[in-house]
């Protein structure tokens, strides 16, 4: 059996081995068409649990299931072929114990085929990752702003803003370091605090909202895209506006059916065929 595709992903030793080599590109993705456009570009995908709030209209990633992750995971496996891919593990289906953290990743890894899981927490889940990653699971850390605590956070807030709660985001992205993450995600942190974690870790450190200091930066593809005006976090930079565009080809489309101009089948593929 030709294991030659598989070889040709990033994987997870080659992302660690690019510690402060020069920014790591991470990306979300959710479907197999952004698969395919964030992987030629990307050397991480995330396929975030972000995509309840994007494409499902939830107001948190508090409702998303293992079940839909898994899902969207298999399709931005089916659309990728070289970029690393790491798929969040939603709410509720980790933080009980390690042997619960160890069932929804292996079901991840197994019927996704990606290559890592991705888990928000710190001291707290330290020993969840480390029974993960003895047990063959990478584990992609995600700490400082946790969606996923929103409730408990008092909402999306940034996060280590004085100096009890930058303690913490320390501690917290230390732990995941000594658990054994290979990576972790740094959210909504001041840029002082990002570098000096970044400079700490030995692991990279991906940030959204926290500033260039990191070692690479994640953005939500539909965010940059300018294709999720829901939400639209201060941090991002918008690098296109596609929103307009959609409206003006659908607009285009309705007016030329209601118009009689739809152009017929044999416009469309020749005469006779
Ligand atoms: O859920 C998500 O999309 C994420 C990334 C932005 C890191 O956690």
């Amino acid at each position: 059996m030709s294991t030659h595709a598989r070889e040709t992903r990033l994987s997870i030793p080659a992302i660690q081995q690019r510690k402060g080599a020069g920014s790591l590109v991470a990306l979300t993705a959710y479907s197999l068409p952004m698969a395919r456009w964030v992987d030629r570009h990307a050397d991480v995908i995330i396929v975030g649990d972000s995509v309840g709030m994007v494409l499902y209209g939830m107001p948190s990633t508090l409702g998303v299931s293992l079940e839909m992750m898994i899902a969207h995971g298999q399709a931005v496996m089916r659309g990728s072929q070289r970029a690393c891919v790491v798929v969040d593990l939603p709410f509720g289906s980790y933080q009980a114990s390690p042997e619960q953290a160890f069932h929804s990743a292996a079901r991840m890894i197994r019927e996704t085929g990606a290559q890592g899981v991705k888990l928000e927490g710190g001291t707290e889940m330290a020993e969840t990752v480390a029974f993960l990653v003895q047990r063959g699971i990478p584990v992609m850390a995600h700490v400082g702003l946790m969606p996923q605590q929103v409730n408990s956070q008092g909402g999306f807030r940034a996060q280590g803003r004085d100096a009890a709660s930058a303690a913490k985001v320390r501690d917290d992205a230390l732990a995941m370091q000594a658990a054994g993450a290979f990576a972790v995600v740094l959210e909504g942190i001041a840029e002082a605090l990002a570098r000096q974690l970044s400079e700490q870790l030995q692991i990279p450190t991906i940030g959204i909202g926290a500033s260039p200091a990191c070692d690479g930066q994640v953005l939500v593809s539909e965010d940059l895209l300018g294709l999720f005006g829901e939400y639209q976090p201060r941090f991002v930079k918008r690098y296109a506006d596609l929103q307009p565009q959609i409206e003006a080809a659908l607009e285009c489309y309705a007016a030329e059916v209601r118009a009689g101009s739809f152009p017929s089948l044999e416009h469309c593929f020749g005469v006779g065929r």
